[in-house]
């Protein structure tokens, strides 16, 4: 069966006073209905824009995507006009974003923006919509959804906001959710509540999953497979818990023991990877990480590596075989 959802050779720049900005460059991966993918790497990798891009909420001027493929349901979605885009934003492909107190709107009541998209986009009458929205609520475990629909979203704590977040991403049964960092701001319990809360949703409904995050302890727990971005490339590619033990690139090797981890020993000490990510609108001629890379080799200078099976379905971008 084709996958849900194929990225192929996808780059998006920003054309800006400094130069241009190659945030995402020539990335490709799939998809399966059903699956959670994880996108992992430090901030300013390219995460965001890689998944806007596929909404194609790229902001122009200064971004534009720049080359590729996005196929969604065997169609590309690059080649999308309005209409069908829009009809794809809110049916097929929901985002839930970073900052629910942004993408929730302050002056309407949670359950106006929770029922909106079934009446914008599912055409249903404002008393079935209403009921839905309760469901959806009550689906993600909101107490008392019948009077809480009335709140406006300073009445929720954050948790709760991204809960409502959640049920609004879902109303519509979309094929594919894109959560860019949802849980970022919350403790660490509550991401975990969230996250699981996600993952059984999605699964009971057989929706494909991306999640975005810097946290490679969160990766391990609910992806199936991951992507590790750095500086606008995929450079590493494996199944989650394939990655979890045996990370095969240099910079998923430094991620690792320089993140905290959901089950990790408070105690135990966390090493960061030393030097800062580069200038995207000046990237060395060789491996992008080499500067910080402390196996590079004279060839990592030169020539950038591309993606190379190292087992099965694990692909490393990388010229080094580290063990
Ligand atoms: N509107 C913009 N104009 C210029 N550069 C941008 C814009 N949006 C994002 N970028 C650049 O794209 C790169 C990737 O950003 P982003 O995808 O947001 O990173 P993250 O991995 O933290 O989500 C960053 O270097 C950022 O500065
Ligand atoms: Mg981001």
């Amino acid at each position: 069966m084709a996958p849900l959802l194929s990225v192929n050779n996808l780059s998006t720049h920003f054309f800006t006073g400094n130069g241009v900005v190659k945030a995402v460059d020539q990335i490709s991966y799939e998809l399966n209905a059903g699956e959670t993918l994880g996108i992992v790497g430090e901030s300013g990798c390219g995460k965001s824009v890689s998944a806007l891009s596929l909404l194609r909420l790229i902001p122009n001027p200064p971004g534009k995507i720049v080359g590729g493929e996005i196929l969604f349901e065997g169609r590309d979605l690059l080649k999308a006009n309005k209409k069908e885009l829009s009809h794809i934003r809110g049916n097929r492909i929901a985002m839930i974003f970073q900052e629910p107190m942004t993408s929730l709107n302050p002056v309407h009541r949670i359950g106006c923006q929770v029922r909106e998209p079934l009446m914008v986009h599912q055409k249903m009458k404002k008393h079935r919509a209403t009921a839905e929205a309760i469901g959806a609520l009550k689906k993600v475990q909101i107490p008392d959804s019948e009077s809480r629909i009335d709140d406006f979203p300073h009445q929720f704590s954050g948790g709760m906001r991204q809960r409502a977040m959640i049920a609004m991403g879902l109303t519509c049964a979309p094929k594919l959710i894109i959560a860019d960092e949802p849980t970022t701001a919350l403790d660490v319990t509550i991401q975990a509540q969230l996250l699981s809360l996600m993952k059984q949703l999605t699964r009971e409904t057989g929706t494909a999953l991306i999640i975005i995050t810097h946290n490679l302890g969160i990766i391990a727990r609910y992806a199936d497979r991951v992507n590790v971005m750095y500086a606008g490339r995929i450079v590493e590619k494996a199944a989650a818990t394939d990655l979890y033990r045996h990370p095969k690139h240099p910079y998923t090797i430094g991620l690792m023991a320089s993140v905290p981890q959901l089950d990790q020993d408070i105690k135990s000490r966390l090493t960061p990877i030393e030097g800062q990510p580069p200038d995207l609108a000046d990237l060395p001629s060789g491996c992008a990480f080499a500067p910080r890379c402390r196996f590079a080799v004279e060839k990592c200078r030169m020539e950038a590596p591309r993606l190379r099976p190292v087992s099965g379905g694990h692909e490393i971008a990388c010229w080094v075989d580290v063990e």
